[in-house]
């Protein structure tokens, strides 16, 4: 008898015992007995002020993010890419383009970090060309010869804000600026329209179109400084770096074309198997800042350059319907500018795979040509697209 009296007693505390616990694990869970909202990330283009010009210009940011986290803020000022983040293999995001926190950054020197550069891109010779026997002069702003579009050039104007939405595509910002005859000593009004779209596939497409109402050049390009390491984190020259091109604009010591191009076989300009950027970059004078001629000449979207980065995984493949693409090194940083999160940016911090035509065209009547009619249009793409391995 005694016994069960004691299991009696037992069972009954031990029913008390798990009721109060059932009580309070009632009260804690209460509460929280909302339905789950699971994480789930929307494509979406936003703007938010970024300050103004010493002129008083408004300067916005816009940022287009996709469902996958990848996110680019580009801004009005420059048409400039401000910054790139993508996901490496283990999917954490980083930003993976040079450039500043600031806008006042941007207002200051800088090597045209993520800007779209224009009327023409690279270098005409002598700061100098003819169109129908009329001579056009240009800024000589690097040495004797003409770079990047002058002393003001697109990467330094406010370009106005088209259209910024979600579309089936991707998230878009597009940008236009016209460029007035005789700007920067260039004939004809120029207008200009750029489209940067993040797509759902994880890539950034930017397109580029103009319209002239005079026979013009124009050579248009995007300037942004790759490490797909994430910015300011070292050097490039670990990078596995693809470019598909059998030949290369050999130019003369002020990296003006030749009109010669060579062969890339057997010689450090080499990258139609991957190779890394750091390889035999000392055998190239300067490092490297070279256009490749393109295996697929231009006029359809085909594939420039394919790098990969080994200790984050981030794959990034450039497709393009120009003709070539300057592979520059970042040769010229000198640790003279503070980038973003206070990095300092040393030589070969930074790639840039600018697809564009060949430079000095104007004077080189055997390259393809960059003359733009009136009634004509001037429309090219360039898509980077990211993945990781
Ligand atoms: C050029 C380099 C130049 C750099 C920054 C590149 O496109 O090829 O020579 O230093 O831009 O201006």
């Amino acid at each position: 008898m005694e016994a069960r009296v004691w299991i009696k007693l037992v069972l009954a505390v031990a029913v008390i015992f798990m009721s109060g616990c059932k009580k309070k694990e009632a009260a804690v869970t209460k509460p929280e007995a909302k339905p789950v909202v699971k994480e789930t990330r929307q494509m979406s283009a936003e703007k938010e002020s970024f300050g103004k010009t010493p002129d008083g210009k408004q300067i916005d940011l816009y940022t287009l993010t996709n469902t996958n986290g990848l996110k680019a803020r580009i801004m009005n000022y420059g048409a400039i890419l401000v910054s790139l983040e993508v996901p490496d293999r283990d999917g954490n995001l980083a930003d993976i383009t040079l450039g500043f926190d600031k806008l006042d950054g941007y207002l200051g020197e800088h090597p045209y970090f993520g800007a779209i550069v224009g009327r023409y891109a690279n270098r005409i010779g002598k700061a100098v060309f003819n169109l129908d026997g009329v001579e056009y002069k240009l800024a000589a702003n690097n040495d004797v010869n003409h770079l990047h579009g002058g002393i003001k050039g697109f990467d330094k104007v406010v370009w106005r804000l088209e259209d910024l939405s979600v579309k089936g595509a991707g998230a878009v910002v597009k940008l236009s600026y016209i460029s007035e005859d005789g700007e920067e000593g260039y004939p004809g009004n120029l207008a200009c329209s750029v489209i940067y779209t993040l797509t759902e596939d994880d890539k950034l497409e930017i397109s580029y179109d103009a319209e002239t109402d005079k026979k013009t050049v124009i050579n248009l390009t995007n300037h942004s400084y790759f490490n797909l390491a994430g910015q300011g984190t070292g050097d490039i020259l670990g990078h596995e770096m693809m470019i598909n091109a059998d030949k290369y604009t050999v130019v003369d010591e002020g990296l003006i074309p030749t009109g010669e191009n060579r062969n890339v076989k057997d010689t450090p300009m080499d990258f139609t198997a991957p190779m890394t950027i750091g390889s035999r970059i000392g055998q190239v004078e300067g490092g490297y800042d070279h256009n490749y001629v393109l295996n697929s000449s231009g006029g359809t979207l085909a594939l420039a350059a394919k790098v990969h980065e080994p200790t984050s995984g981030r794959v990034m493949e450039i497709h393009t319907t120009q003709p070539g693409v300057q592979f520059y090194t970042g040769n010229f940083l000198d640790g003279s500018v503070i980038g973003k999160a206070g990095k300092v940016y040393q030589k070969n911090y930074g790639f840039c795979l600018e697809t564009q035509h060949f430079p000095d065209s104007p004077n080189k009547p055997d390259f393809p040509s960059v003359v733009l009619h009136p009634g004509q249009k001037y429309s090219t793409v360039t898509a980077y697209k990211f993945s990781s391995k």
